[in-house]
């Protein structure tokens, strides 16, 4: 399946991805990676591996939209059929998620709907949770709304700060993320208005 990913940063879970892809164990091509920052590490770990690259740089655009018009664009002429967000901190606008006719897929470091948004690990230890964890999800026009296809628990210790608890959800970020996206192109998420149930079975 043609994929595209959009990232912000430095860009673990666009390797974690990408060396599932390597090792045969995640049937999709990473055809190009995109970022709204020129100096995402994302990028670098994309063109170590021969993969193209685009800047989608908001400030070389007149207005946000245009910039998403022409991520769309790239999107089409890449012959994309899977988009991943893997650390994209913008939120794609309502008229790209509606344009898109392609799944689009995010994951979050937290248990949603508990602490959209930024800073996901901070919000947690601030609430004072026992648990947190990440989401994989589908994108809607919402902010990290949109049907989740897996979650998985982190327990958070009474000693954790922001770094420790948000190292040791990144650590299953980098299983969940690939294990998610391995289950949708295999045709075993299954969609029901908000609901999303996995298939056990061979399809
Ligand atoms: C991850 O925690 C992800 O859940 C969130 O942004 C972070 C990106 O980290 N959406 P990385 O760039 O993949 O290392």
């Amino acid at each position: 399946m043609r994929t595209a990913v959009l990232a912000s940063g430095r860009g673990s879970n666009l390797q974690a991805l990408l060396d599932e892809c390597s090792n045969g164990s995640l049937p999709i091509e990473i055809v190009g990676v995109g970022s709204d920052q020129p100096g995402a590490a994302a990028l670098e770990r994309s063109q170590a591996v021969g993969i193209p690259t685009r800047v989608f740089q908001v400030s070389d655009y007149p207005h946000r939209q245009a910039q998403e018009e022409d991520i769309l664009i790239w999107m089409r002429e890449n012959r994309v059929e899977l988009l991943l967000l893997a650390g994209y901190m913008k939120v794609l606008g309502p008229q790209f998620i509606r344009q898109a006719n392609f799944p689009v897929m995010n994951i979050h470091p937290s248990l949603l709907p508990a602490f959209p948004g930024l800073h996901a690990q901070r919000q947690a230890l601030e609430y004072g949770v026992k648990v947190s964890g990440c989401t994989v999800h589908l994108v809607d026009e919402g902010l990290d709304s949109g049907p989740i296809i897996l979650q998985e628990a982190v327990p958070v210790l009474s000693e954790d700060t922001e770094e420790s608890l948000a190292q040791r959800i990144l650590e299953v970020e980098h299983r969940l993320y690939p294990e998610a996206v391995r289950l949708l192109v295999l045709g075993k998420v299954v969609r029901t208005g908000r609901r999303v149930q996995i298939l056990q079975q061979e399809v």
